[in-house]
């Protein structure tokens, strides 16, 4: 194994494990941290969006109605409870289980790329230096994600 399937495989698990309680959990934290930070992302997506670690869906409450939704993420349990969100938000999504860093799609297939609480760095060298420094790096293929925080 590689050194970024060994991390994406460590980040799976801890995922895997969280899933369940990460709606609950992350509820205090967009109360008390990051108040209103979705809306500001959803006020700037348009057209095809996609949504790089997206979770458990939770921007998929304030994309406008005419946007075009693509989720990925490596955790398929978190997956699933954005799939089950999409269904009851009404909004069609397609989700799928990708690596950040290995995006199975061409460069200018999105007119909005996002990346929300925390966008994936693991197995990136350098990758936890790069984020305390405020910036982003991008991802092998070209996409550059924006997010707020
Ligand atoms: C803190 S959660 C953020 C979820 C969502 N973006 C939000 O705003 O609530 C981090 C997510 O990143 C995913 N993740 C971590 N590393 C990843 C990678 N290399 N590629 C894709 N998803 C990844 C995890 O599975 C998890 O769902």
């Amino acid at each position: 194994m590689t050194t970024s399937q060994d991390a994406n495989a460590k980040a799976r698990r801890v995922w895997e494990k969280m899933a369940p309680r990460y709606d609950r959990d992350i509820r205090f934290w967009e109360r008390i941290w990051f108040g209103g930070g979705r809306h500001w992302v959803g006020a700037r997506v348009e057209g095809r969006v996609l949504d790089v670690a997206v979770g458990t869906g939770r921007n998929i409450d304030v994309y406008p109605a005419d946007v075009v939704i693509t989720g990925v993420d490596l955790s398929p349990a978190m997956l699933a409870i954005a799939s089950r969100h999409a269904a009851d938000l009404g909004r069609e999504a397609d989700l799928r289980e990708a690596d950040a860093h290995a995006l199975p799609f061409d460069s200018d297939r999105f007119d909005t790329v996002v990346c929300t609480v925390r966008c994936p760095s693991y197995g990136q060298p350098g990758s936890r230096s790069s984020r305390r420094n405020g910036s982003r790096p991008a991802p092998s293929n070209g996409y550059t994600p924006a997010s707020p925080d």
